[in-house]
């Protein structure tokens, strides 16, 4: 079993090789989704460079912050990058786009070992984007609410979305894809993928529905008692998109991380 990055950047995690793995990092997509009905995720987020190149998702969570996966930033400058919001049809201009510039990347501190969680593969895989304006929240763009800390929205019946890869052979989707996946215990993903999960991850398998490259960054979302909430960000999976779980990163674990820097960044 190969591990792929579920982005659209070239990009290879340097302990990787160092450890021997057969790895491959793409760009990211869904497998085994079906189009959204238009505006159904308001907070799906396309991160791309100011050609219109899509390589990542991401998840909005206030009118000025993107939530992304920080293996998505590698070597990024926020002057390189753009976001939309409002987006369903990539290649389509809609109407209801809103595209705006980036002022600050801040990954994740703990983001590739600088803590015990080392030995895992991407820790903390986070990363918050400001946006140099903030979007017009409207019936097309809409944050999505963060969870309860102390929730772990496993044995559910959860939604991830992306315009990743339909299939290892296959092109980014133009639509937006969603799927329903089942989340798992920690402790079942181990079965599949060892001491490479940690705490701070989530995992997510059903079978023939698997986010693939340039679904990375993008949004697991659950239902909760106030509509539906982050559970997860689109970290890595399988590098054929096969048949096994993929790999999000828990967003209760970081809830503290990401309101330091929310609720201190001059807009509130
Ligand atoms: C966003 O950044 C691009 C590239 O630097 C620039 O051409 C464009 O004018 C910027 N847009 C706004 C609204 O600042
Ligand atoms: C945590 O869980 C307990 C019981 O399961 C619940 O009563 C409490 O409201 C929860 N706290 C938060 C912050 O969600």
């Amino acid at each position: 079993m190969q591990i792929i990055i579920l982005s659209f950047l070239c990009f290879l995690p340097a302990f990787l090789a160092a450890e021997n793995f057969e790895k491959d990092v793409l760009l990211p997509r869904i497998s085994g989704g079906e189009d959204v009905y238009p505006y159904d995720f308001p907070w799906q987020t396309s991160i791309q460079y100011h050609t219109g190149y899509h390589f990542c998702g991401g998840a909005l969570i206030d009118a000025y912050w993107v939530l992304t996966a920080a293996h998505c930033m590698d070597n990024q400058q926020p002057n390189q990058i753009r976001v939309v919001l409002g987006e369903h049809t990539l290649s389509v201009t809609e109407e209801t786009e809103q595209y705006r510039n980036i002022s600050r990347i801040i990954v994740n501190p703990f983001f590739n070992g600088a803590r015990p969680e080392f030995n895992y593969f991407l820790p903390y895989d986070l990363a918050l984007l400001e946006l140099t304006t903030p979007v017009n929240l409207n019936y097309y763009v809409k944050p999505i609410s963060l969870p309860d800390q102390n929730l772990s929205y496993s044995k559910r019946v959860c939604i991830v979305t992306g315009w990743g890869k339909t299939g290892v052979n296959a092109d980014g989707s133009d639509i937006l894809q969603m799927a329903e996946i089942n989340t798992l215990d920690n402790n079942v993903c181990r079965y599949t993928w060892g001491y490479y999960i940690y705490y701070g991850n989530i995992c997510v398998y059903t079978y023939g529905v698997t986010p693939c490259q340039g679904d990375s960054g993008g949004p697991l979302v659950c239902l909760d008692t106030k509509g539906y909430v982050l559970a997860g960000i689109s970290s890595w999976g399988d590098v054929d998109c096969g048949d096994h779980p993929s790999i999000y990163t828990r967003i209760t674990e970081n809830l503290a991380w990401i309101h330091d820097v929310i609720d201190n960044d001059g807009h509130h």
